[in-house]
């Protein structure tokens, strides 16, 4: 399997690419020896000699980046970098595109973690070396994702039509966003428990309905909402999995909240009998102890299968000869409406979310505004970086010289790829521009433009 790409979301692969990474991952872990079974010295390979991976960890990390090291080494590569970032230049003031361009002529391969959402989207437009997302901010978290549904599939056999809970903090966990896009694209069921005040984000939800074709059930009883295939109903009788994760302390400023706990008594119920209880770990007190010599629980075999699943990652990614280009595949979109937008400082337009990597003091000028006009009809601006939606904005039309409020889709009159198109944050600013403000009496949308429109 060869794979000429950055991994930056776990929608930068496709469903067939996630199964031919799971038998790779599966015949690692025949060749160095399954660890689960009594113990004895994993086997090293040799199929990616003289390699080098470097890791770029800007945050607290030990299973990311000691499982990503010992893949590499495991096929008889190297890896080099820090576990702390403050022995590296960023703490003189030096930018992630900075030191990604210079570490590419270090190493094969980057592993990114970073605090800001859409670091690694940022790494990857700079470095011509593959970039491997290892957690971004509360954005994603892939390669933890591959391994989630690696042992989700190993213990059920199948992903399909499985019944998986994920509790706890939602919002702010990266290994939830990406396992929920994947979870509803194998079309398991999705059970969401949140804490209190840490559900879901709101265009995270938006992406499973409107992308990923999931209908959203709530259960006022439970208080759960189901996300299910649109022609199906939520199967009640068992859980299949339970996905905990802690509260993400590091993402809130105030601290102390209600949250709920995985115990015994929690999965005392008739549903949870056969439950698979999973934690992308560390653990912090969400996920009593006691429970550990539970049949049940999965958890530190999930962990243990991050080297077969980054083995089978850095091998599909550094098996390729020659002089290549990395692609990037777009994935997710709804309608195929994925045209890339660069917005001019003047629109005022910037991407909503105060911890996207555009936002940084260093790393925004970089990084610059940018965005994919991700759905036409009602239009929704994705950043590039980070993938939080902005739905209110102006679009103005260079060809007729208008602008107009976004209830008025731009598809009809001048296609998805009309890369003509700009963006404003208000009238105001589009007028200042030179676009001026025009009402459009029937709601169809603006006149007919003089000019045809380019498609690129
Ligand atoms: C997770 C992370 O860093 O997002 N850890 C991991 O990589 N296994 C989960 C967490 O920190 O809660």
């Amino acid at each position: 399997m060869q794979l000429l790409r950055h991994i930056t979301s776990i929608n930068d692969l496709t469903v067939d690419e996630i199964e031919g990474i799971f038998s790779l991952a599966q015949s690692f872990l025949r060749r160095i020896g399954d660890k689960k079974t009594p113990y004895r010295i994993a086997r090293s390979l040799n199929d990616l000699p003289g390699s080098i991976l470097a890791g770029l960890f800007y945050e607290p990390s030990t299973r990311t980046r000691l499982s990503f090291e010992s893949a590499i080494l495991r096929l008889g590569g190297k890896a080099i970098g820090s576990a702390d970032p403050r022995t590296s230049s960023a703490s003189k003031g030096e930018s992630l595109a900075d030191t990604v361009r210079v570490t590419s002529s270090y190493a094969d391969i980057l592993v990114v973690r970073h605090p800001r959402d859409g670091a690694a989207k940022l790494a990857a437009r700079y470095a011509p070396v593959p970039v491997i997302n290892g957690g971004d901010g509360s954005h994603e978290h892939p390669t933890q994702t591959l391994c989630d549904l690696f042992t989700l599939k190993r213990k059920k056999k199948s992903l399909q039509d499985l019944n998986v809970a994920v509790s706890g903090d939602l919002k702010a966990s990266r290994t939830i966003h990406s396992f929920v896009y994947a979870l509803a694209r194998f079309n398991a069921n999705i059970v969401l428990k949140p804490a209190p005040g840490m559900e879901l984000p709101e265009d995270v939800a938006w992406r499973l309905e409107s992308e990923f074709g999931r209908k959203r059930v709530q259960d006022n009883r439970t208080r759960e909402t189901w996300y299910v295939p649109s022609d199906r109903l939520p199967r009640r009788q068992s859980i299949d999995a339970v996905y905990v994760t802690r509260f993400q302390s590091e993402r809130w400023p105030n601290e102390a909240r209600e949250y709920p706990i995985v115990n015994a008594e929690f999965l005392r119920k008739k549903e949870f009998k056969t439950t698979a209880v999973m934690h992308p770990l560390p653990r912090v007190n969400e996920l009593d102890l006691a429970f550990d010599s539970d049949k049940r629980a999965a958890y530190f075999e999930q962990a243990a299968y991050g080297v077969p699943i980054r083995m089978a990652i850095l091998s599909a990614l550094l098996s390729h000869r020659g002089n290549k280009k990395l692609k990037r595949f777009p994935g997710g979109f709804a309608d195929g409406a994925a045209a890339i937008y660069d917005a001019h400082p003047a629109s005022g337009l910037t991407c909503v979310n105060a911890n996207c990597i555009v936002r940084d003091a260093v790393d925004g000028p970089y990084a610059q505004a940018k965005f994919l006009l991700a759905v036409c009809k009602p239009p929704r601006l994705r950043c590039f970086y980070c993938e939080t939606d902005i739905v209110t904005f102006w679009i103005a039309d260079p060809g007729t010289r208008t602008v107009f409020s976004n209830d008025h889709t731009p598809c009809g009159w001048s296609g998805p790829q009309n890369r003509e198109l700009r963006f404003y944050a208000s009238a105001e600013r589009a007028a200042q521009s030179g676009f001026p403000r025009r009402t459009i009496a029937d709601g169809t949308g603006p006149p007919a433009r003089r000019r045809a429109p380019r498609h690129s």
